[in-house]
């Protein structure tokens, strides 16, 4: 069946000036009204060249427990790297929807693939967001056939950054596992050590010509463990903080890390997981390109023991693939 992508929606409301209903948020969603306007949030920003370890556990930690977000710089990822990484992304929806479409979700793939609508949206609305995912790390959980062939740089680049932001993830998990007084590898074994798998996902948000009425994803934490995200320059992650939307500030270049629910969980609640969701831009077209670092579907996660010791756990103990079922499903967990 063929799946109307939001791009080509895009192009359509363009000339209307309006957007179709199912896009149009209900008023207790809608950007405009719920946004505390005028004030850019500054997430806590970690600076990874000029801080010794025991200052960036310190500073993850604090970060991780009071906010589930924060902004690494300096982190040695060069700014050409980012850059081709972003413009291979961009290369891809900008070829015709054939194209595309040759790396289109199937009903058997899963979550790979190029696509449109990920879950059973709040009353049957729709996010403003195309989206392409696939799996860049371990090598024998990627499935080619969801990668694109073109632009041909594209495979060559995600080699790269697969590299740099697999040796981000040993260490962010580590100085995470020293902040909650474990031993360094304690959380990396917990979501599944080696076995993690890493998910790629671009975010395509087109142009709309109602961003007051319109949102990208939805309001979500992420399932993840942790996320490492880099935007483009087009404003339009927010975070709720204090029982408002804010808009978060951006750093050229830097990487965003979301602190997931399996963090969360193992942590059995000091760190939490961060609520957030995205706006959309009238004239300009904005993505992201965040990689989940994820259990292996069947791996168990609950909360470490040591950190239940002096209460009870938070959470339930259970196999990544049935955590993801429930929360895709809406499912209480
Ligand atoms: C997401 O959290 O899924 C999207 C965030 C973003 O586009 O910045
Ligand atoms: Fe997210």
């Amino acid at each position: 069946m063929e799946v109307e992508r939001v791009q080509s929606i895009s192009h359509l409301s363009k000339h209307a000036g309006t957007i179709p209903p199912e896009f149009i948020r209900s008023e207790n969603e809608q950007p405009a009204v719920t946004t505390l306007h005028g004030v850019s949030l500054q997430v806590p920003v970690i600076d990874l060249h000029s801080n010794d370890e025991e200052n960036l556990v310190k500073l993850v930690a604090e970060a991780s427990k009071e906010w589930g977000i924060f902004q690494v710089v300096k982190h040695g990822i060069p700014d050409e790297v980012i850059a081709k990484l972003q413009s291979v992304g961009r290369e891809f929806f900008e070829l015709p929807n054939e194209e595309k479409e040759l790396v289109a979700k199937t009903s058997e793939s899963g979550i790979e693939g190029y696509g449109t609508s990920l879950q059973k949206e709040v009353e049957g609305k729709k996010g403003w967001v195309d989206h392409l995912f696939h799996k860049i790390w371990p090598p024998r959980e990627i499935n080619y056939r969801f990668w694109p062939k073109n632009p041909p740089e594209y495979r060559s680049k995600r080699d790269v950054c697969r590299e740099t932001e697999g040796s981000h993830k040993q260490v962010l998990l580590k100085w995470l596992s020293l902040g909650l007084g474990l031993q360094g590898h304690e959380l990396k074994a917990g979501v599944g050590g080696d076995d993690a798998v890493f998910l790629m996902k671009i975010n395509f948000y087109p142009p709309c010509p109602r961003p007051d009425l319109a949102l990208g994803v939805v309001a979500h934490t992420d399932m993840s463990s942790i996320t490492i995200l880099v935007p483009n320059e087009v404003q339009g992650l927010q975070v709720f903080r204090d029982g408002h939307w804010y808009d978060v500030k951006y750093i050229p270049n830097a990487l965003i890390v979301h602190i997931g629910d399996q963090i969360e969980i193992l942590s059995n609640g000091e760190y939490k997981a961060v609520l957030h969701r995205s706006t959309v831009n009238k004239d300009q077209t904005r993505m992201s390109w965040p990689v989940f670092i994820e259990p292996p579907p069947e791996f168990e996660v609950g909360p470490i023991a040591e950190l239940c010791a002096d209460g009870p756990s938070k959470y339930k103990t259970k196999k990544y693939k049935d955590y993801v079922y429930c929360k895709l499903n809406k499912i209480p967990q």
